[in-house]
């Protein structure tokens, strides 16, 4: 009794491992030893090779031609010592130039310094973020910012406020028992209004 080979000819043999003794045209025992594979799951293998040729190429140009990377040194703070001197021991924001702003930003439990940034519209506005204790997140409303804030590093983020209007920015990185009070605003004014300040 030999054990027949699935033959991709035949319908209804579709990975089934048949007993066929008597069949006349049952393959030559030699003929059995080759291995096909079938060209349905070559399709998947490609497709496979072909993702991870995709990943590689987008995490190569992110982060090559794009320059998105991973924190340097030049972005690590001491957290036991970030307040004591430098812009974080007076967080707020302020003009740099014209039209542009400067933020530096503390997120530390449960609060931000300062809870208000106030900006004339159209200005673009650069924000700094770190934190002294544990882990936090900043995320403004209705934009794309939103970043991790990990002691020790230093996120940053620019955007340009296009809009008039209030912009609530929370905490989402859940940070223990007061993370709920963890909110500021920025606020956008029209540009006739007095200028921006802490
Ligand atoms: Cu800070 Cu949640």
């Amino acid at each position: 009794m030999a054990l027949g080979v699935r033959d991709p000819a035949e319908p209804g043999s579709h990975g089934m491992t048949s007993f066929d003794a008597e069949r006349p045209d049952t393959p030559e025992p030699e003929q059995k030893l080759s291995m096909g594979i079938d060209p349905y799951e070559k399709n998947w293998m490609r497709a496979s090779v072909l993702l991870l040729v995709v990943f590689f190429t987008t995490v190569t140009i992110a982060g090559f031609a794009m320059g998105i990377q991973v924190v340097g040194a030049d972005a690590e703070v001491d957290p036991r010592i970030v307040t004591d001197s430098g812009p974080w021991a007076d967080p707020g924001v302020r003009e740099i130039r014209p039209g542009e702003y400067e933020a530096y930003v503390i997120a530390q439990t449960w609060n931000f310094e300062p809870r208000e940034i106030e900006l004339p519209v159209g200005s673009e506005i650069t924000i700094y973020v770190t934190s002294p204790d544990l882990q936090h997140g900043f995320k403004v409303t209705d934009t794309n910012i939103n970043m991790m804030v990990v002691p020790g590093q230093v996120s940053k983020v620019t955007f340009t406020f296009d809009e008039v209007g209030e912009f609530p920015y929370i905490c989402h990185e859940y940070c223990g028992r007061g993370h709920a009070n963890m909110f500021g605003v920025v606020k956008v004014v029209n540009s006739t209004e007095d200028g921006a300040s802490s």
